[in-house]
């Protein structure tokens, strides 16, 4: 089996559909709204909530079996040792346990779109998460994509979790609970992880600590995350900090938010004057 399995490569059937995340930032059918009272979707009231949340939940669907490819392509990728391209035992017995994990919110993923009406390929799906699995340095990919990606699975998780109480959707509500305790876990993994193999090595950390910007401000689109009543998505600082997150790094958070979501603004303005 090789290692470092392109992502063109990836196990798909015909249902499934690929879009680039390009595509998804820069459309101008995504941009923000200029009514800004409109543009939280996620409000039970939103005449767009319904289809707002099938949409989200087949995307973290897709996400669910990309973590899994991802997770276990650590396991797989590299010897097993201390040095900057291999991975300790350790991690990968982390990264195991994260598999379990994933196969499971695979499953409850599959069967909350049947319970919202959804059939699996309705929506397409963009591989931002595998190809940040991808990277050639594990601490890099725990960055890009335990402590970005599954980090902002924590902050969606919490938010569907609330959307479900509000629409009185047990099923919903209890589901994404027990997923946003899992990802608590596995957000802290990378925590802990980029603590402990750069402790002794600060370029490897800044490298670390870029790439995981970077996947955050590509993942902040829209507004879709921020702190405000009107993004979507919000910030679940509670679960954060167990997560590993600190303060510093919350506040950094919301200022990459704050910075994609004028960007979008911007071309918002640009795509309505032109
Ligand atoms: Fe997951
Ligand atoms: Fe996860």
């Amino acid at each position: 089996m090789k290692r470092i399995l392109p992502v063109d490569e990836l196990a798909r059937d015909t249902r499934f559909q690929r879009i680039n995340i390009e595509e998804v930032v820069f459309d101008p059918r995504n941009a923000v709204r200029d009514d800004r009272s409109q543009r939280n979707a996620f409000k039970p009231t939103d005449p767009e909530a319904p289809d707002a949340s099938r949409q989200l939940m087949h995307g973290i669907f897709v996400g669910e079996i990309q973590a899994l490819e991802g997770a276990g392509r650590t396991c797989w990728d590299f010897d097993t040792g201390d040095g900057r391209d291999e991975a300790p035992f350790q991690l990968k017995l982390d990264m195991a346990r994260q598999c379990w994990d994933e196969s499971r919110h695979v499953e409850i993923s599959v069967k909350l779109t049947e319970h919202m009406g959804t059939e699996i390929g309705e929506f397409a799906e963009q591989t931002m998460l595998y190809e940040a699995a991808c990277n050639p340095d594990p601490v890099l990919r725990l960055t890009g994509v335990n402590r970005a990606l599954e980090g902002l699975a924590i902050d969606v998780f919490n938010t569907m979790r609330d959307f479900g109480k509000a629409t009185g959707d047990p099923v919903l509500e209890f589901c994404e609970d027990w997923m946003l305790a899992d990802e608590v876990t596995h957000v802290k993994m990378g925590s802990d992880w980029l603590r402990r193999l750069t402790a002794d090595d600060p370029d490897r950390r800044k490298a670390a600590l870029d790439f995981q910007r970077a996947v955050d401000h590509l993942f902040s689109f829209g507004g879709l995350r921020g702190d405000d009543e009107e993004n979507p998505i919000h910030l679940a600082k509670k679960f954060r900090r167990l997560a590993g997150f600190t303060d510093d790094e919350i506040t950094e958070l919301v200022d990459v938010a704050a910075q994609a979501f004028a960007e979008a603004q911007a071309r918002s303005a640009a795509a309505a004057s032109s």
